[in-house]
This record gives C-alpha cells, structure tokens and sequence, in this order.
C-alpha cells in the first residue's frame, strides 16, 4: 500500500476537496499518512485568495522538494493556485510532477498513471450543465462530529478584488436531494453537525430555496446543528431570516462579510449593497433570533480607501460589536477588476495599510473579550469534539455562536453538554460540564488522523 500526504490550505472548498482527493486515492491503495516525510504522494491543495496564501504554498513546496530527491515522491499541486497559474507552475518548480485545477480531482487515477511518464497540466473547467458534484463516501466521516457538505461551487459574483470567480468558475448548485441524501448518510454514521459549503449560498437554485434547504437539513434524524459558510449580504433574504426565528437546529451564528464601512469603497469593490442596506439586514437577523453571533470579513487599504473610509469601518466595527472578524490587508490579485484600477484609484502604502489593520483588530480584540466575558457565570451548550489539543486533561468543542469552549468533563466526543462558563480569553470559553444533553448516536472514535490544514 503506498502512502499519501495532503497539505491543504485555504477555505472549506479545499478542506472538503481534500478528503475528496482522499476517497480516489483510497480507490487506488493509497491511504493516508500524517506527514510528508514517509509519502509516496504529496499534494498541495493551495489557495489563491491572497499573495500571502500564495508564498506559503512556495515555500511548502520548497519543503517537499527534498522528497522528491531523496525517495522519488510524486509532487502534485491542486487547489486554485493550480487553476490560477496551470502550466507555469511547472516552470517555475522543475520537481513539480502534475498540476490539476479543483474540477480534475475525479480525473486523479489517469493523471497519476500519466505523471510517471510526464509532467501533466490538467486543469480544464467541467461545463456547468455538465458538472457533477462528487457524492461523499459516509465512511470517510465516521469518527467525525460535524462535517462539511457542499451545496454549491464557484461563485457569479464580480467583487473587485477576489479571484475566486477565476479560478473556481461558475456558480452551479448542487441538486436539494443529493444535498439530503449525504446528510442523511453521514447522520447515519455519527456526524451531529452539518456545515453547508459553498463561495455564496445565498444564491443557492438547487430545486428548492437556500432557507428551505436548511430547514429540510435541520430536520435530517441525528442532526443537532446545521450551520452554512459563506453569504453574500446583497442576496441575504427574509425567507432565510425566518428560517433562524422558526428551526432551532439552525445554529445562531451568521458569517457576513461587509468588506468595508464605507459606500465608495463598497462601489468600487462592486459588493452591490449600502452599509444601510446591510445595517438594515442584521438588525432584522438579531430581531429574529436574539441570540445570534454575528461574525465579518473586512479589507483594509482597498485602493482608493482614505483616511476617512476608514473611519467609517471602524465606527461599523464599533457598532455592530461583531463576535468576530476576520480581517486582511488588501492583496492585489491577478486578473481580478481592481487591480487594474489601482493606479486610476490610489493604491494605499503598506504601512497605512498595516497600521489600519492594527487599529481594527485592536478594537475587535476588545469587543471579543467583552462578549466572551458576559458569558462567565452563564451556562451554554456544547457539542463535544473530544479532547482539548492544547490541555489533553480537558475536553473541547463549541457553543451553538461557534464559541470554542474548553471544559473539564467525562462527556464523550458527539454529546451535547450543558458547560458552566467560568473563566475566558479573547478566543475560547473555558468552565466545567454540568449536564448532558444527549449521549452520541453512534460511538465516535476520538483519535482521528487529521490530515494537516491551515487557514492562509
Ligand atoms: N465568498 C466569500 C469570501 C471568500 S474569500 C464572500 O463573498 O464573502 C474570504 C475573504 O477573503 C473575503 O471575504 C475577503 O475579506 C478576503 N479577500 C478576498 N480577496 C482578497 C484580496 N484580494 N485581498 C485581501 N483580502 C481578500
Ligand atoms: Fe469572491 Fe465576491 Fe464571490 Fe465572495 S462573493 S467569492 S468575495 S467574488
Ligand atoms: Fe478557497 Fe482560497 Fe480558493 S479561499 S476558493 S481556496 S482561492
């Protein structure tokens, strides 16, 4: 049997492309094995999303080099670097043997046969009428509590400075019973939480719409919490609203990237809505369910973004008190809108770009601190994962905003627990199991291998 190591970086797209990548290489004997260092097979699955991203995938791949040397490993490079760059990254690293887009991972047994005879480049997109989206094995996900399902791929949007569109195509959503039979089979093995994937789920036409979608998902046997990543606030519609106000299941947590604080800047991003309009939309999520956490993306130092742009996202920052935000300074990316503007607009200097970022995560830092902080002495409930990575002594898993709550407990991996939250940080909750809830519907085992993954 021949061993095979992924190192995937990126969104959820690439981590759930990974474990697709998995099940074909499965197919073919290969199992899976927790480092590079004793592969036959090492795949970057890499992401394009900025050009930080972008150099950590190089310099992984500087590492892997000396595999190839020394054990004749294959070296493979997936994900949306390899749709963005496609041949030149055979070019630019000789020990490179196959580059396949996220379209070809179903094409994987041919490409491997033809890359011990040549270097291979295959990174066509599949038609949208033509595309069928790979139908998850249920048995790679026993052992796990919550898993990803994907109910749509690529993205219509035309966000200035995004290069998703490029290099993952055109939105097609994936057919609703499809999307409920794999629910219901990973149910069936143990999984308790379902995270629906896709660039846009608001623009969801699988048959039904994205809230029904949801609700049907909510009512799956053995599923607790359904969750979904990532929205566009321009398509966030009441029914989905209402979806959160009548299904509990529906976690409370939402992710809305607003982008920015200001409307110039959201023009010239092309995000198609106001910060009144968007303003508008979270306060009628809060009305419908009170509860809910609230989290965003934001970019500083978009070109053109003045002093006084600025000032606008953090008095939205301020305002809206997120539960947590992801923030990024502006990287300009290859054949996307803005960066073809930079120049008409004002590109913003990367110390005035930095020092911004600085300012809105400090006072997202504070915010954070403070809503974790009102949950002391509170109780709040817990789907447990298993053991904690930082204190193996302590038990780990998440609250229903998607809080990380650390906890000294017996419950097993797949239960729900009432915690009493004593203590916090700025990122996790920590306290003592009180009650349970509800036991796992099936054993979960709690060392599961994880293939190695991080967010660039
Ligand atoms: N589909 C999601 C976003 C996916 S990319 C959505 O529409 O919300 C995740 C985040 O990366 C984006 O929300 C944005 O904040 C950030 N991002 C995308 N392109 C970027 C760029 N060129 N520079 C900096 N950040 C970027
Ligand atoms: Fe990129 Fe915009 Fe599509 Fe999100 S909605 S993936 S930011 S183009
Ligand atoms: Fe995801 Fe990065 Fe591609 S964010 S879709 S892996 S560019």
């Amino acid at each position: 049997m021949k061993r095979y190591f992924v190192h995937t970086f990126g969104c959820q797209m690439n981590v759930n492309d990974t474990l697709r990548m998995g099940e074909v290489l499965a197919g073919l004997d290969y199992r899976a094995t927790p480092t590079a260092d004793d592969a036959d097979l090492i795949i970057l699955n890499t992401c394009a999303i900025r050009e930080k991203a972008e150099e950590k995938m190089q310099s992984a791949l500087g590492r892997y080099r000396q595999a190839k040397l020394q054990r004749g490993a294959l070296i493979g490079v997936g994900g949306c670097v390899a749709q963005q760059e496609k041949a030149k990254i055979l070019e630019r690293a000789p020990y490179v043997d196959f580059v396949f887009g996220p379209d070809a991972i179903a094409k994987l047994p041919e490409i491997l046969v033809r890359a011990r005879a040549e270097r291979v480049v295959e990174t066509a997109w599949v038609d949208s009428e033509e595309y069928v989206f790979p139908r998850a094995d249920p048995e790679t996900s026993r052992g796990r509590v919550s898993e990803f399902v994907t109910v749509m791929k690529g993205c219509d949007n035309v966000c200035a400075f995004c290069v998703v569109p490029h290099t993952r195509g055109r939105e097609v959503s994936r057919p609703f019973a499809e999307v409920l039979l794999e629910a219901k089979a990973l149910a069936q093995v143990g999984v308790r939480e379902i995270t629906l994937i896709g660039q846009n789920v608001n623009s969801y036409r699988g048959g039904i719409s994205f809230a029904q979608l949801l609700l049907r998902t909510a009512q799956v046997p053995g599923i607790e919490r359904v969750r979904f990543t990532t929205s566009h606030p321009h398509d966030l519609s009441d029914e989905l609203i209402d979806a959160f106000r009548v299904e509990p299941k529906i976690a409370p947590h939402f992710h809305l990237p607003v982008q920015s604080g200001s409307d110039p800047v959201l023009k010239r991003m092309r995000r198609d809505y106001t910060v009144a309009e968007y303003l508008e939309r979270l306060e009628k999520l809060r009305a419908a369910r009170p509860d809910i956490a609230i989290t965003t993306d934001i970019i500083v130092g978009f070109p053109g973004e003045t002093e006084e742009d600025f000032e606008r996202t953090m008095k939205l920052a301020e305002q809206v008190r997120y539960d947590g935000q992801f923030s990024f300074v502006y990287s300009p990316r290859p054949k996307t809108s803005a960066i073809l503007k930079e120049a008409e607009w004002g590109v913003v200097s990367d110390e005035v770009k930095l020092a911004r970022l600085e300012r809105l995560q400090a006072v997202q830092k504070q915010i954070s601190k403070e809503r974790n902080q009102a949950l002391v002495g509170h109780t709040v409930e817990v789907l447990v994962e298993g053991p904690s990575k930082t204190d193996p002594a302590r038990r780990t898993g998440r609250s229903p905003q998607n809080r990380v709550v650390n906890f000294e407990g017996d419950a097993p991996a797949g239960s729900l627990v009432e915690v009493h939250v004593t203590q916090c940080t700025v990122g996790s909750l920590y306290g003592a199991q009180r009650a349970v809830r509800s036991n796992p519907t099936v054993p979960i085992a709690e060392a599961v291998e994880q293939v190695e993954s991080c967010v660039a």
